[in-house]
């Protein structure tokens, strides 16, 4: 079975598919890997580093397409954008596809690969259970997103984040309050506070609360009853637009004492929750700045402007919506694994072998034979 890699074709996309680490496994599985010539460059990753593990190089997408059964991607370019979408050109009908295709956000897509004869996997779909956890890509971006978010905040406050006693004065730690401490979340108070910032932390799921002082931060109390916060798939649930008023009303006071603000709280195929309001942002000391991780689906913070600076009477707000392929060396390395992981749970004697009745398979699975598949996805398109 041959796996074809292409160059990442969204503009500033860093990350790759594959990594040379994983061809090992992939070809004692009976899967060769062939990799468009310098998709991993942007990574960090040469040609000759695949090469060396097994690989086949192909000059160009069109080899890797022609000649590939899966293609290995990171994102499929979504179709609602005036160009449409150039990936659809990069499949071939009957050829499979992985990737994270936002198949929620965008159904156009599952539509469209259904009509094309692809066979395609979400990534974003991975069920949240234990034995899906090496492939969850979910996390392993999140986690990515949540250290790189604070580096990104640190370098725009006009302060330093630890506390030091200097012959030049005493300077005093910086405050960094995270909203809500899912992976991405975690992550961020891990890195501040080996930065050494003073951190706090709110998240509507009850559970967060000792994860949150597990790894060194204050949880914010805020008397809401946020009731069943968590869905069976330990996402939060959405709450209701008056729960979230009480929430900035009660976080105001938390909002305005802190020099970073990381917001990560995402509903999953829903628009984020609006918890920052443009009223909270001006009572904020100026030079203070939020990074709102949920700007993809709008934004937490109601300034936010997605992949802009925003300056906001001297309070700056960042709203990146791809930081994983900022640190494209690792993102790949972890994207890679769960790759590798999800590939080998589905390849048995050199071919795909979708059985419906796993777990695994059924919920990532999204268009098959001309059909989209997936019953949540089917729904948005009809
Ligand atoms: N395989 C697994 O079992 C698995 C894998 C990944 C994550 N998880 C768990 O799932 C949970 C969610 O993780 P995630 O990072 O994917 O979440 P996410 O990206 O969907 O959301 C980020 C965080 O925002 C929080 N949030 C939502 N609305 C909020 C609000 N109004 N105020 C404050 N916070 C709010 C959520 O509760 C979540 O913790 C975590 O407990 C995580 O450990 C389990």
């Amino acid at each position: 079975m041959i796996a074809g890699v292409l160059t990442e074709t969204l503009p500033g996309e860093r990350r790759v598919a594959l990594t040379p680490a994983v061809l090992p496994a992939l070809a004692k599985a009976g899967v060769t890997a062939l990799m468009q010539a310098g998709a991993g460059r942007s990574a960090g990753y040469p040609d000759q580093a695949y090469t060396d593990k097994g690989a086949e190089i192909a000059a160009s997408a069109a080899d890797v397409v022609a000649r590939a059964d899966i293609l290995l991607r990171v994102r499929l370019s979504p179709t609602s954008t005036s160009a449409g979408n150039v990936d659809l050109g990069l499949t071939r009908a009957g050829q499979a596809v992985v990737a994270f295709l936002d198949p929620l956000g965008e159904p156009a897509l599952a539509s469209a690969l259904a009509s094309r004869g692809i066979t395609a996997l979400s990534m974003e779909l991975m069920p949240r259970i234990t034995r899906a956890q090496s492939m969850d890509a979910l996390s392993s971006m999140a986690t990515i997103a949540g250290y790189k978010a604070v580096l990104l905040g640190a370098s725009y406050l006009p302060r330093m984040f630890p506390m030091l006693t200097t012959a030049a004065g005493t300077i005093k730690p910086a405050r960094v309050f995270i909203v809500g401490a899912g992976v991405a979340g975690l992550q961020a108070i891990s890195t501040a506070r080996r930065l050494g910032a003073i951190v706090e932390a709110y998240d509507v799921r009850a559970a967060a609360k000792e994860q949150v002082q597990s790894v060194g931060a204050k949880f914010v109390e805020l008397p809401l009853d946020a009731g069943d916060s968590e869905d069976k798939g330990g996402y939060a649930k959405a709450q209701d637009e008056s729960f979230y008023r009480r929430q900035r009303e009660m976080m105001t006071k938390v909002v305005a004492g802190s020099d970073v603000v990381i917001t990560t709280a995402a509903i999953p195929g829903k628009k984020s929750p609006v918890l920052v309001t443009a009223e909270m942002v001006s009572g904020m000391a100026p030079g203070s700045v939020i990074v709102d991780l949920a700007a993809e689906r709008g934004g937490n913070c109601e300034l936010t402007k997605a992949d802009e600076v925003v300056d906001a009477h001297g309070v700056t707000i960042l709203g990146p919506t791809n930081l994983p392929s900022t640190v494209p060396y690792h993102a790949s390395q972890m994207y890679a694994r769960n790759i590798q992981t999800f590939l080998l749970h589905l390849v048995k004697d050199g071919a795909l072998h979708l059985d419906p009745a796993d777990e695994i398979t059924r919920e990532t699975l999204v268009t098959r034979d001309g059909q989209v598949v997936h019953e949540r996805v089917r729904a948005l398109t009809a």
